[in-house]
């Protein structure tokens, strides 16, 4: 069972998490990271900036691998997860670029990169600590309703809502690729430490179905039930329609120091 963490604002979650990666690094210099991409994590990101200057850690031996990619935009396209990775972590927070990893959505390739990039996460040694969002259909990476639960990176369809979702980050709805790269649901499931958070109502019933419905691939999220290591940080309203909210809290509260995360 995951740890559920009911924290008042996404600050909260966001200085828990990146306090988390931040002592993990100093631990463990060579830390390999899951990067998420969308709006969820960018605190996350930021605050481990700030520190990781503040504090002046070693991050030229961290790893990183990014969940997912479009299809088809340039690299050097905003909205390609290869450019956003770029500007919201490698370079804030100043890794070295070679060590940070994307999908490749280059058309060309794209049959081949899937088995390239799953090469690449287990010569790294696998992911220490994923970080995850999840989408209104309950996707993980772009892990669309009806992925396999065992699967592995390959090209996806984006669904219509998420292309809705997404269409924020580019001029017109139109402009969202249709296909995607994402780490499998399978890959996922082999990081150490998953760790997920979600904000506001419209990830309400996403968060439900996830936490507390059936595993099914009809809800890939609810496959984080199948791993021994997730915690998950959601606020008031995204927490709204889960049942077991009082014993979450409850454990919260008596949670041990010792037990760390
Ligand atoms: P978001 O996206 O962080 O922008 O809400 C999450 C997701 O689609 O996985």
């Amino acid at each position: 069972m995951s740890e559920v963490i009911i924290v008042d604002d996404e600050a909260e979650a966001s200085k828990i998490v990146s306090d988390l990666l931040v002592k993990s690094i100093i631990k463990n210099p060579e830390l390999v990271l899951g990067l998420a991409t969308g709006s969820t994590p960018l605190g996350v990101y930021k605050l481990v900036a700030e520190s990781i200057k503040e504090k002046h850690v070693d991050v030229s031996g961290v790893r990183g691998f990014a969940l997912d990619e479009y299809v088809g935009l340039s690299k050097m396209h905003q909205e390609s997860y290869h450019f956003v990775i770029n500007s919201n972590v490698t370079e804030p927070i100043g890794l070295t670029p070679e060590n940070v990893h994307v999908p490749d959505g280059d058309e060309s390739t794209i049959e081949q990169a899937g088995a390239e990039y799953e090469k690449l996460i287990k010569a790294s040694g696998g992911v220490d600590i994923q970080i995850l969002g999840i989408g209104t259909d309950g996707h993980i990476g772009f892990n669309e309703p009806g992925s396999s639960l065992s699967s592995r990176t390959r090209i996806k369809t984006l669904t219509e809502q998420t292309r809705l979702d997404n269409a924020r980050f580019f001029n017109d709805v139109d402009e969202v690729p249709r296909h995607c790269i994402t780490q499998g649901i399978g890959t996922i499931l082999e990081a150490k430490h998953l760790v997920l958070m979600a904000f506001k109502s419209t990830k309400s019933k996403a968060v439900a179905d996830a936490l507390e419905g059936p595993i099914s691939a009809f809800c890939p999220a609810s496959a984080l039930q199948l791993h021994p290591h997730t915690t998950v940080f959601i606020d008031h309203a995204a927490a709204a329609l889960l049942k077991n909210t009082d014993y979450y809290k409850w454990v919260y509260k008596n949670k041990p120091d010792w037990q760390g995360w």
